[in-house]
């Protein structure tokens, strides 16, 4: 993203490239309902049946469209303003605005460890942009604004969090696939992302056209933001917080290299530090306590595994509840004596 708003030559319009990207999104994932309903006549039947007649429930799905498509364009405005490596770790903030949502939304409870965890990610993010705020730190900031690079990082944190824990909880408090939502999902932000995209850029697009700058590049970029979206979809429903955890750090990795050759950036000891409390902050966030070994009769009060929180503050009912069902199983087997 960073090197697409900074290279030499026509600019793409970046609200353009967020509703492409969504489009890219819907058709891969009406590809995937298809996949997963096997006929194209039980596609249309569920797309049917879930969304058209349950309106109620479409609706709700406007939330966390609008304010993801908020997001994508907010990322866009932080990519051209901060430098790549700076940009990645000011939007691991996006896990502390995840774990307040959490609480508040979904009223879970954080170990004492998470909170530091959370202390130390802040001064991690602080550490490195003031690190990046000293000369020198990269050859390609002229003309941009690093505050408003910095206020749209963290506002898209705000996004991040509250829609993706309005959007787990949609997804799991009823049994619609994750495709059909992220369908949903999409039918909404493709029409409201046009009219924002006309509402920023009118005399650009009116003059240019809507697909302006557009070449090989701009549409990896589209592709790659499609289906980093629908990762993230995935991750909702499949994955765990470590599994996250440990993306998540890699991506700070894989930037700042990637910085170091592609823009001239140069790590300072600051940014190091920093970085290195943001990393460590995701590994104590994510790291449990072991427990005692698992009583095979069962115990009630371990349902309250149920409210561990991942990562992002998303619930990881996976392990808990396949736990559940095999002491179920165990105390079905002694009871009926097999
Ligand atoms: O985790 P994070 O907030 O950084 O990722 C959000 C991205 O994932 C946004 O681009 C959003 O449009 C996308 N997304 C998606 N489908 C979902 C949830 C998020 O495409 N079900």
């Amino acid at each position: 993203m960073r090197y697409g708003r900074t290279r030499p030559g026509d600019m793409f319009i970046a609200s353009s490239a967020v509703v492409m990207a969504e489009f890219v999104k819907l058709l891969a994932s009406l590809l995937l309902v298809f996949k997963q309903e096997g006929s194209l006549q039980h596609c249309f039947m569920a797309l049917y049946t879930q969304i058209w007649q349950q309106k109620v429930d479409t609706l709700k799905v406007c939330v966390p469209s609008f304010i993801y498509l908020v997001q994508n364009n907010l990322l866009y405005v932080s990519a051209s303003n901060l430098d790549a490596a700076t940009y990645q770790v000011t939007y691991q903030m996006k896990i502390l605005t995840t774990a307040i949502f959490a609480v508040l939304i979904l009223r879970k409870q954080l170990r004492g460890t998470q909170w530091v965890s959370l202390v130390l990610l802040t001064v991690g993010v602080a550490l490195v942009q003031l690190s990046s705020s000293d000369k020198g730190t990269t050859s390609t900031d002229a003309g941009q604004n690093r505050l408003l690079g910095c206020l749209a990082a963290i506002a898209a944190c705000c996004c991040s969090g509250f829609a993706g824990i309005y959007f787990e909880k949609i997804l799991k408090g009823s049994d619609v696939s994750v495709w059909v939502r992220n369908v949903q999902l999409s039918f909404l932000s493709i029409p409201l992302g046009v009219i924002t995209s006309f509402f920023n850029d009118y005399s650009t697009i009116t003059e240019k056209g809507f697909l302006f700058g557009y070449d090989a590049y701009v549409w990896y970029l589209v592709v790659l933001n499609a289906v980093g979206g629908l990762l993230v979809a995935m991750v909702v429903k499949y994955a765990d917080n470590i599994l996250k955890g440990f993306a998540t750090s890699l991506a700070i990795v894989i930037s700042t290299v990637s910085s170091v050759f592609m823009f001239g950036f140069v790590i300072t000891f600051q940014f190091v530090v920093g970085a290195a409390l943001v990393i460590g902050s995701i590994f104590l966030y994510s790291h449990e306590p072991k427990k005692p070994a698992a009583n095979p009769m069962g115990n009630p009060k371990d349902h309250g595994d149920h409210h561990k929180l991942c990562l992002s503050g998303r619930q990881q009912h996976v392990p808990s509840v396949e736990l559940t069902l095999k002491r179920n199983a165990v105390s079905h087997t002694k009871k009926s004596g097999y």
